[in-house]
């Protein structure tokens, strides 16, 4: 029994050297110490040894079956090692990597971003409203009688419950001044839609950026200094801005806002950019009897209001010439504004 103990030792750690690979190595391991495996046999021997040779014989076996596993182990790790270096050294890693396709912004987001930060700075906070809306907050609120064609079916999408989608972001004006009380300085950038023939300068769904500002003794110098100072900052120090009277049914008095720039390229023209207006009367009015008290009082407070159409801003300031490419998600197109 000793001897072939002995044999069996060198036997197997002859096999596991000779082992080129992990499963190779594998099959030896099961050959020896698996359920039928020569060590296991060679335990179940034990029984027909002599009583007093036992202990020795016993201690032997013990030996080689650690022996045998140490290698085993000792080999398996070497093998590993090996494999993994074959694997790495496949690799060059001088090689340049895959490039993964970048993302940007939109340009309309650009634009939005610049001129949310430019705000910011002037102290105006982010608002928002719902895009669906009830013809009180789009209309009757600002002012605006039944009879006004914007009212009209041909120019607004009407829900059958008779809510809409809203026309303009001067719903936010509204929605703001029910839930707080001024002073209110506020900038709505949102989605406004129109039942207007898409063509190169009309989608029915478009982009407002709305403003407002009430507080105890706002003044239209107010507002042409805000808006002087936001299309300076958008347009370059050399930007001209004029204020043209004009009419909304919920400021008044109204201006249209013409700039002229000439980093616009057309740096001769008057381009009409935005509508604005001192707060009408009126509507501290009706937001006073929704609200139920006189924070809106129109003889304390005053205010003034502005919206202007994000594509349009970013058609000029981009270049772009068809409103269209905004929506059409083309890569040639967006990925002009990558940075
Ligand atoms: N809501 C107006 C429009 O969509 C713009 C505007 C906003 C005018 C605020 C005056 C004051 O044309």
């Amino acid at each position: 029994m000793r001897e072939e103990l002995a044999a069996l030792r060198e036997e197997a750690l002859r096999d596991i050297a000779a082992a080129t690979d992990l499963s190779a190595l594998d099959k030896i391991r099961v050959a020896y110490t698996g359920r039928a495996g020569r060590l296991t046999r060679a335990g179940e021997q034990m029984r027909h040894v002599a009583k007093e040779d036992r202990p020795e014989t016993g201690k032997l076996l013990h030996e080689v079956r650690q022996a045998v596993t140490g290698a085993l182990d000792a080999r398996a790790g070497e093998l590993l090692s090996a494999q993994e270096e074959a694997e790495v050294a496949s690799v060059d890693p001088t090689l340049p990597g895959v490039a993964a396709p970048v993302g940007s912004p939109h340009p309309l987001q650009l634009l939005e971003k610049r001129a949310v930060e430019i705000f910011r700075r002037m102290g105006f906070a982010l608002a928002e409203g719902p895009d669906i809306e009830t013809e009180w907050h789009c209309f009757d609120a600002l002012n605006t009688p039944p009879d006004h064609p914007a009212r009209n079916e041909q120019d607004t999408f009407y829900l059958p419950d008779g809510r809409l989608l809203r026309t303009h972001t001067s719903t936010v004006q509204i929605r703001t001044m029910e839930a707080q009380p001024p002073p209110v300085r506020i900038i709505a950038p949102g989605a406004a839609y129109r039942r207007d023939e898409v063509d190169a300068t009309h989608l029915a769904q478009f982009t407002q950026m709305e403003g407002l500002y009430v507080d105890e003794g706002v003044t239209l110098g107010d507002l042409k200094g805000t808006l002087e100072f936001f299309f300076r900052e958008l347009f370059g120090p050399d930007t001209r801005v004029r204020f043209r009277p004009h009419f909304f049914p919920f400021t008044e008095p109204s201006y249209e806002l013409d700039v002229r720039a000439a980093a616009l390229g057309g740096g001769e023209r008057w381009l009409e950019l935005a509508g604005c207006g001192m707060v009408d009367p009126a509507v501290f009015e009706r937001v006073s009897e929704r609200r139920g008290d006189d924070a809106y009082d129109p003889r304390r407070v005053s205010g003034f209001a502005f919206g202007f159409g994000l594509e349009r801003l970013a058609m000029i300031l981009f270049g772009v010439p068809d409103i269209r490419m905004f929506v059409e998600n083309d890569q040639r197109f967006l990925a002009q504004f990558a940075r």
